[in-house]
């Protein structure tokens, strides 16, 4: 396949950044979306040129690293589907693809298609973790838990934190992965114990990060990788009010 890129580049956070043209011969149907990158950047560094930056580490759908939108989607046009998982089948010889970073105040671009989503570490320390002692593995079976609650939650916990969700809304609104982090741990027996300061802190941390409000848009759920429910943002909210009235 030849390609034409277009691809965003950008010094540092204060650079402006613009659009760079590429072309790209010889790429393989069966190369993966950042392979076929590898591939640029090879080429560019070659030439003497300086590689694109780009995040990425697992390759396999679960770090949730390779963040970009891609043709105007976060992750590309597959659902489902991160960028890592992404494969060059799904264009066409002599397609023109433009590629650039996540766009939200929450994840200031750091170079070209990397952006520093550190405000997601800080949600999570702010509550997304539970400080019981477990002692040793127990068998699962000691703990009963409902099938329908192990199931809501085992599909929260399929968030990996790639920030998708938030720069897909029009309000960059992190409240799918806060949602996702709060449920995940309100469903479970062992996230009891903190549940309630859990939800304020979380919150209070994503407001101050500067995330925006859900609206309701739905386009957090749509861009998701790993198809997290936004009734979790329902939960959230019920989780939340139940706080503030309890607390
Ligand atoms: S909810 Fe989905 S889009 Fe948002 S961070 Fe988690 S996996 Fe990514
Ligand atoms: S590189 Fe880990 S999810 Fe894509």
């Amino acid at each position: 396949m030849n390609l034409t890129l277009k691809v965003w580049r950008q010094k540092n956070t204060s650079d402006k950044g613009g659009f760079v043209t590429y072309s790209v011969e010889g790429i393989s149907e069966d190369m993966s979306f950042l392979e076929m990158f590898d591939v640029l950047n090879e080429r560019l560094v070659a030439k003497g040129e300086e590689p694109v930056a780009f995040d990425h580490d697992c390759r396999e759908g679960i770090c949730g690293m390779c963040s970009m939108f891609i043709n105007g989607r976060a992750h590309g046009p597959n659902k489902g589907t991160t960028t890592c998982q992404l494969h060059m089948r799904f264009f066409r010889d002599g397609d023109t693809i433009t590629v650039e970073p996540w766009r939200a105040k929450g994840f200031p671009v750091i170079k070209d298609l990397v952006v520093d989503r550190t405000a997601f570490d800080r949600i999570i320390a702010s509550g997304g973790f539970v400080s019981v002692s477990t002692g040793n593995p127990k068998d699962a079976n000691n703990i009963p838990i409902p099938k329908p609650d192990a199931d809501d939650a085992f599909a929260a916990a399929a968030c990996i934190g790639c920030g998708a969700c938030v720069a897909s809304c029009k309000n960059s609104s992190a409240m799918l992965f806060v949602s996702a982090k709060i449920s995940q741990l309100a469903l479970l027996p062992q996230g009891q114990v903190e549940r309630r300061q859990r939800a304020l802190n979380m919150v209070a941390k994503m407001d101050e990060e500067g995330f925006g409000n859900c609206t309701l848009t739905g386009s957090c759920e749509v861009a998701c990788p790993k198809e997290i429910s936004i009734l979790n943002i329902a939960r959230m909210n019920r989780e939340f009010m139940l706080a503030n009235l309890l607390e």
